[in-house]
C-alpha cells in the first residue's frame, strides 16, 4: 500500500470533522465531495451557500453564522494583548480564514485546510496566532512525507524532510525543536516506529570548520536533551545520513547508522530546494504537513489539485486522531 493509501485507510477508522474555508472554490467543492463519498472526514465548507454547489455537505456562511458573535469574544480576549479591538474582532471573524481558526481552536472542527487561493502566510499567520504551539514545542515547522521510487533509501523508501516551508532561518533551539516535531511527524503519519533523524549540513562531525556547522551541532545537542531517547545524529553530510558504508568510513559509531529516516535540513533555502529535487530529479511523491500546533491546520499550494486537497484532508484527519 502506498503512503498515502495508508494516511487514508487511517482517516476512516475514526471520522473526524475538518474545516474547509476556501468553501466557494471549485477544487475545493469538488474535494469536499470526494472526501464525504470516501469516508475520510467530514468536511464542513465555509462562504455563501448561493455560491456552493454542494447537496449534503454542511456549508457555514461566517457572515451570517449565529455563532461568529462568540467567536468575535473570544478572538478578542485572545488578541487584545496585542492590540486588537472588539470592533477588530468582529470583522475578523466575518473572514472564512479566521472563522475557520476559531472553529478548531474551539473544537468545532477537529483540523483546517486551506491555501488553494490564499498564500501559505495568510493561512500561517491566524494559525499561530491563535491555534498556538503545542505545550512544550517552540515552533510550527513543517515536514514533507518523500515516498521515494528507491526504496533502499530511509524507511523502505520514505524519508521525512524538515523544515521546508515555514522557518527561513531557525536557529539552533528552533532546529532541534523541528527535529524532534519531524521525529513526531514520522511516526504519526508513517507508522515510522524507530525515527532515526539526521541533522544535515556540509560538514560530517567536524570535518569542516564554520558558524554554519557550529549551529547544527549545537541544535544535535539541544535535541539530545529535549528528547534523550530519540535516535538521532548530526551533524552529518547526507551521503554519511542515507548510505551505510559512508557513514562507517565518516562518521564511525553514529547511532543513526546511515540509515536515516528523517532528514532535517540547516535552513528554509536547504530544505525547501532538496524536496524538490528529491520530487523533480528521484521521482519522489511528496506530502506536506504542518507541525507543531495545538491543533492541526495545514497548507495548500495554490497550483493543488483535487486530489491534493483530498490527500490533506486525509492527513489532517489523521494527525486530528
Ligand atoms: C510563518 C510566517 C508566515 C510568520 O509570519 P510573520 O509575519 O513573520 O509573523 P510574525 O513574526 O508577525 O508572527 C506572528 C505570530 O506568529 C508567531 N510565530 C511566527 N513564526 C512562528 C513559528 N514558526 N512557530 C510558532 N509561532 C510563530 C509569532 O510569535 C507571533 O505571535 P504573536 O502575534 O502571538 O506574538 C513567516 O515566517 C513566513 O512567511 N515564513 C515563510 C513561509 C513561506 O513563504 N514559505 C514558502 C515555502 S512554501
Amino acid at each position: 500500500m502506498s503512503l498515502i493509501e495508508t494516511i487514508k485507510t487511517k482517516a476512516k477508522k475514526d471520522v473526524k470533522r475538518i474545516v474547509l474555508p476556501e468553501g466557494e472554490e471549485p477544487r475545493t467543492i469538488a474535494a469536499a465531495k470526494i472526501i464525504r463519498d470516501e469516508g475520510l472526514a467530514v468536511p464542513v465548507l465555509l462562504g455563501d451557500p448561493a455560491r456552493i454547489d454542494a447537496e449534503g455537505i454542511e456549508i457555514i456562511n461566517p457572515e451570517t453564522s449565529d455563532k461568529a458573535a462568540g467567536y468575535a469574544n473570544e478572538l478578542y480576549e485572545l488578541r487584545k494583548a496585542k492590540g486588537v479591538t472588539p470592533e477588530d474582532a468582529a470583522k475578523l471573524v466575518k473572514d472564512p480564514m479566521y472563522y475557520g481558526i476559531m472553529m478548531v481552536k474551539l473544537g468545532d472542527a477537529d483540523g483546517l485546510v486551506s491555501g488553494a487561493v490564499h498564500t501559505t502566510g495568510d493561512m500561517l499567520r491566524p494559525a499561530l496566532q491563535i491555534i498556538k504551539t503545542k505545550p512544550g514545542m517552540k515552533v510550527v515547522s513543517s515536514s514533507f512525507l518523500m515516498d521515494c521510487p528507491n526504496k533502499s533509501l530511509g524507511e523502505n523508501g520514505l524519508l521525512v524532510y524538515a523544515d521546508c516551508v515555514v522557518m527561513p532561518n531557525p536557529t539552533a533551539e528552533e532546529l532541534a525543536h523541528i527535529a524532534v516535531s519531524a521525529a513526531e511527524t514520522a511516526r504519526a503519519l508513517c507508522d515510522i516506529e524507530e525515527p532515526r533523524v539526521a541533522l544535515l549540513s556540509f560538514s560530517t562531525k567536524g570535518s569542516a570548520k564554520h558558524e554554519l556547522v557550529s549551529k547544527v551541532q549545537q541544535a544535535t545537542e539541544i535535541a539530545h536533551q529535549i528528547a534523550p531517547s530519540l535516535l538521532l545524529d548530526g551533524e552529518l553530510q547526507l551521503d554519511a545520513a542515507l548510505v551505510p558504508e559512508i557513514a562507517a568510513s565518516k562518521a564511525k559509531g553514529s547511532p543513526v547508522e546511515g540509515r536515516a529516516n528523517v532528514l532535517i535540513f540547516p535552513d528554509l533555502q536547504a530544505g525547501n530546494i532538496g524536496y524538490k529535487i528529491t520530487q523533480r530529479i528521484a521521482g519522489a511523491d511528496c506530502f506536506a504537513v504542518l507541525q507543531g500546533l495545538a491543533k492541526p491546520c495545514n497548507d495548500l499550494s495554490r497550483g493543488c489539485s483535487v486530489d491534493d486537497i483530498v490527500n490533506t484532508v486525509a492527513m489532517t484527519a489523521v494527525q486530528a486522531q
